[in-house]
């Protein structure tokens, strides 16, 4: 497995293999790696010749008042474990060679990126486009790996691919979660004791949810049911956010349940934001 710091090490490493006519599928983490990234690093085996993985805490896309310094690392152990996944490349640049001292230009998808998590962390969804768009850059993948759990990111990812015309195919892998349903998060050491049996309540509501969901179904009902079964289970958790939207396009819904539907959630436990999500197809549309 080659360590690659520079994105002329990338450059090189990808077209030598590419020039054996091997097929490229990236991996974008920013580290601290836990069964979720690499549930996605043995999807990108499946789909490709080779992996290249990417460690890059982006600070384009943390808020001043966000847990960048904060953000959990282990390197030496990111990498024995994706060794261990037979990975070609692992990319992990400084913040200097990633923006170099200019840095004047954004990729930007407003609309999906002002909305949702968008409207709780101002120009957070510009930092992913940008350095994901950079990313693809450097290393010319055929595929791309993102994790469901980010389901906003995961639609911002795929529209700015179909709007730049960007040579990739962007797939999406299911959320991987703890015994007790809790979303493996690379934030989730920083919770307490308490916090962390608090946290299971994100994904209890949503089955809660799930259960009593059918056709025709109000959604007001869905997220007065979400609600409940948040502030019932975890006291300590302050909800940001449990919206349902239109699965395909994140549009509002109101009414009655009559399409694919995608719930949201953000629930703060002191300094860590958690956000889950959980489709519901009641229609079987998706298939
Ligand atoms: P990070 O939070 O490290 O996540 C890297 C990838 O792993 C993302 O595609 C994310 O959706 C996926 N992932 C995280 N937890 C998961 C879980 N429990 N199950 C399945 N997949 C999971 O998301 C980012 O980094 C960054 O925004 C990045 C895309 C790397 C850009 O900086």
């Amino acid at each position: 497995m080659k360590i690659l710091e520079t994105k002329q090490a990338v450059r090189e490493h990808c077209s030598t293999l590419r020039k054996a006519g091997q097929s490229i599928a990236l991996v974008p983490t920013m580290g601290f790696l836990h069964e979720g990234h690499l549930s996605l690093v043995r999807e990108a085996a499946r789909r490709c010749d080779v992996v290249v993985v990417s460690i890059f805490v982006n600070p384009t896309q943390f808020g001043p008042n966000e847990d960048l310094d904060s953000y959990p690392r282990d390197t030496e152990r990111d990498l024995e474990l994706l060794a261990r996944e037979g990975v070609s490349g692992v990319f992990m640049p400084s913040v200097d060679e990633m923006y170099g001292a200019t840095g004047d230009t954004f990729v930007e998808v407003p609309e999906l990126s002002s909305i949702l998590q968008g409207a709780l962390r101002p120009d957070h969804f510009r930092g992913v486009s940008t350095v994901v768009s950079k990313l693809f850059n450097i290393v010319q993948p055929d595929v791309a790996v993102f994790g469901e759990k980010d389901y906003q990111q995961l639609a911002i990812i795929r529209q700015m691919v179909r709007d730049l015309d960007m040579p990739l195919a962007i797939v999406g892998h299911p959320t991987v979660r703890e015994a007790d349903g809790l979303a493996m998060s690379s934030r989730n050491v920083r919770l307490s004791e308490q916090q962390r049996a608090e946290a299971a309540a994100l994904s209890q509501s949503m089955t809660a949810a799930e259960t009593i969901a059918s056709e025709g179904t109000q959604i007001v009902e869905l997220k007065r049911v979400i609600t409940e079964v948040i502030e019932e289970n975890a006291p300590n958790g302050k909800i940001e956010s449990v919206e349902i939207r239109d699965a395909l396009t994140l549009a509002p819904l109101d009414g009655a349940l009559d399409r694919p539907a995608v719930i949201l959630l953000a629930v703060r436990f002191g300094a860590v934001l958690l956000i889950d999500q959980r489709v519901i197809d009641v229609t079987n549309q998706l298939g």
